[in-house]
């Protein structure tokens, strides 16, 4: 068995073969991704994607720590990162590090995310100096959805310099990662150039350090919303709703259960008898 990567690891992987980075949530997708992914994040998009939330405000610290342990089951080689709910951190470096702590010893992860740029520099120096690894999220970072007043791309013209400086802070701050949400893709080149540390993008540039999307999106299997950094490789909704018609429809009939699927009266004697 491979050995588990470090965030040290991530953080050498700067200017080398791009991160593959995906989310997960449960355990059957944390065996599907495992063998590809360098870095699976249980992000916070949980709450939208599984739990039909209309954003990832009301995500739960015990959300987090319950999906964490899913997928930590599901994980040999790839860091495990989970995202610090919304809440969870904000008020102050030692309420962030007990948080933190507590998602760290409940499902074995060996890093956390939070999002902020110079405003959680501080709460990023404290955790980092106490054991912590942090990956940063900059740019459009989801739980700012109310003071942002929706989902644009952040970052273009002037407001650039806002987001470069908080790319810049988080590296100060000990950072071993940032993710780049949904920036102009000149700003998102020029910060990866900037900073020592490697740059994760989502809707931001291919000269990233890495790239994530969430892997129900880019599996087809959440169609709520299309935004255009999504490619779709594949089109697991659409498959399963026609295995679930086909079901539907065979009930009815009463084609299924056919022969193969129902039990006789007599146990089988001979092996590779019925279970
Ligand atoms: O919650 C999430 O899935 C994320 C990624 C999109 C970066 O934060
Ligand atoms: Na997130």
């Amino acid at each position: 068995q491979a050995k588990a990567l470090t965030p040290p690891d991530i953080a050498a992987r700067k200017g080398k073969t791009p991160l593959v980075c995906l989310t997960a949530y449960t355990t059957p997708i944390a065996r599907l991704v495992d063998p590809h992914c360098d870095v699976v994040l249980v992000g916070d998009s949980v709450g939208m994607v599984l739990h039909g939330l209309p954003s990832t405000l009301g995500v739960t610290l015990e959300m987090m720590i319950m999906h964490g342990q899913a997928v930590r089951r599901g994980l040999e080689r790839p860091l495990m990162v989970i995202d610090m709910p919304f809440g969870s951190y904000e008020e102050g470096p030692e309420q962030a590090f007990r948080n933190a702590a507590r998602v760290m010893t409940e499902t074995g992860s060996a890093a956390v995310k939070l999002e902020g740029g110079e405003a959680m520099a501080e709460t990023i120096r404290f955790l980092t100096g106490r054991g912590i690894p942090v990956m940063a999220h900059v740019g459009l970072t989801p739980q700012a959805v109310n003071a942002f007043g929706g989902y644009r791309v952040q970052g273009r013209g002037e407001d650039g310099e806002r987001i470069r400086r908080d790319a810049i802070a988080v590296a100060e701050a000990g950072a071993f990662g940032v993710v780049l949400e949904k920036v102009p893709e000149p700003l998102a080149r020029r910060i990866t150039e900037e900073l020592l540390m490697p740059t994760i993008g989502i809707g931001a540039s291919p000269a990233c350090d890495g790239q994530i999307l969430v892997v129900d999106d880019m599996l087809g299997l959440f169609g709520e919303f299309r935004p255009k950094f999504v490619k779709r490789y594949a089109e697991l909704g659409e498959t399963a709703s026609l295995a679930i018609g086909t079901y539907a429809q065979e009930v009815r009939a009463r084609r299924f259960p056919a022969a193969e699927h129902v039990f006789g009266d007599e146990p089988k004697t001979l092996s590779g008898g019925e279970a």
